[in-house]
């Protein structure tokens, strides 16, 4: 069975570390909470430890997995080379929800984690339990989300249990997680460097730092045959209704609930906190309208949520794609597998 402790993020307290640490020395995997969102870990250098996170989740052994680091000294150990892009973004955004790729040194991490390329994806959270964890275990820490692979991300450790429970010994419980979306991915092996996975850390924050960097469109990314960052390839954050979004306007979104009523179908709506007026079977709020913060904080919960109702199809309505919104209509996208409700 799966255990689960709390701990208290307020209090620097090495013994609630413990238990994980010597679980992840023996070789299992232990879920923790980052600020992005819950990470199912094992010991980087690890390779048969790395295969129980590939196991537990259902994940296709060619997506590769994140390191997460909890010292900025230790990130040469794993590289060939820092570049100067590198080393200004860690500067400028570690510990934060910045995954930076670089060209990954031979024979020292498991060949699971990179899944055979010759890149390793590494970053530094900032989460004082993840960090508290890290620099008590002084190893590398090989995590993706830890979910059930398809499924949205989790936020709080009751989404980990749900997806995970018996499958894994510990979940460490810090509460919600803040920011709710996965990190920026950030390819620096290319030039101009590129945004594999939008994000918190933005577009526009990078090119302060970096000058040019580069962001496709989902739909870009969709006609590539091997996309850049293996994961994106995947059906991903789907509830077991189908989702269509909806463009966020009142009149719209009400017009669309209605069709749908006639068609009999049983709707939930996620949507800003304004349009639970409207008249759908269930809602689930984004927080405020255009609160981009609280929109990708509530986003997977909410979709979660949907999994607990009798509904036969979820609307979704969109937001404005600029800085943290690319990261949200990304996601939002890949949930709703692109398809759109059209109100004719
Ligand atoms: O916020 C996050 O990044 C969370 C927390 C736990 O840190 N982790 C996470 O991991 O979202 P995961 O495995 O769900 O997503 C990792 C993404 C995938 O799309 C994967 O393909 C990409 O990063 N990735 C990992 N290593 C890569 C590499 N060497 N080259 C290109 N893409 C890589
Ligand atoms: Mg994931």
């Amino acid at each position: 069975k799966t255990s689960c402790i709390s701990v208290d993020i307020n209090v620097d307290d090495m013994e609630n570390y413990s238990q994980a640490v010597d679980l992840l020395n023996e070789g299992e995997v232990v879920a923790f909470p980052t600020e992005t969102v819950y990470g199912l870990g094992a010991v980087a250098t690890n390779d048969e430890a790395v295969k129980k996170i590939f196991a537990a989740k259902g994940r296709p052994s060619d997506n590769p997995l994140i390191v997460h680091i909890g010292t900025f000294e230790e990130v040469s150990s794993y590289v060939e080379e820092i570049s100067e892009n590198a080393r200004k973004c860690m500067d400028q955004f570690w510990p934060g929800p910045l995954t930076i790729v670089m060209k990954a040194k031979e024979g020292i991490l498991a060949p699971s984690v990179t899944a055979g390329l010759s890149t390793v994806g590494i970053r530094m959270p900032d989460h004082p339990v993840a960090l508290g964890l890290l620099q008590t275990l002084k190893k590398p820490v090989a995590a993706p989300s830890a979910n059930k692979s398809g499924k949205p991300s989790p936020t709080k450790a009751k989404h980990v249990e749900e997806d995970l429970d018996g499958l894994i010994p510990l979940i460490l419980d810090g509460g919600t997680t803040g920011i709710g979306l996965e990190s920026t991915v950030l390819d620096v092996t290319v030039n101009p460097p590129a945004i594999l996975r939008p994000g918190g850390v933005t577009k526009e924050m990078l090119e302060e730092v970096i000058g040019e960097v580069t962001q496709p469109t989902l739909s870009e990314q969709d006609r590539k045959e091997t996309p850049k960052a293996p994961g994106m390839k995947y059906t991903h954050y789907a509830p077991n209704a189908p989702v269509y979004l909806v463009e966020l306007d009142k009149e719209t979104v009400g017009n669309a609930i209605h069709k749908l009523h006639q068609a009999g179908e049983v709707v939930a709506l996620l949507g800003p906190s304004e349009y639970k007026e409207l008249k759908s079977d269930h809602f689930f709020s984004f927080g405020h309208e255009g609160n981009v913060d609280e929109i990708s904080a509530n986003l997977y919960d909410s979709l979660r949520a949907c999994d607990k109702t009798n509904a036969t199809i979820i609307l979704a309505t969109t937001t404005s794609n600029e800085g943290v919104g690319a990261a949200i209509m990304n996601r939002l996208e890949k949930a709703a597998g692109r398809k759109w409700f059209q109100n004719d």
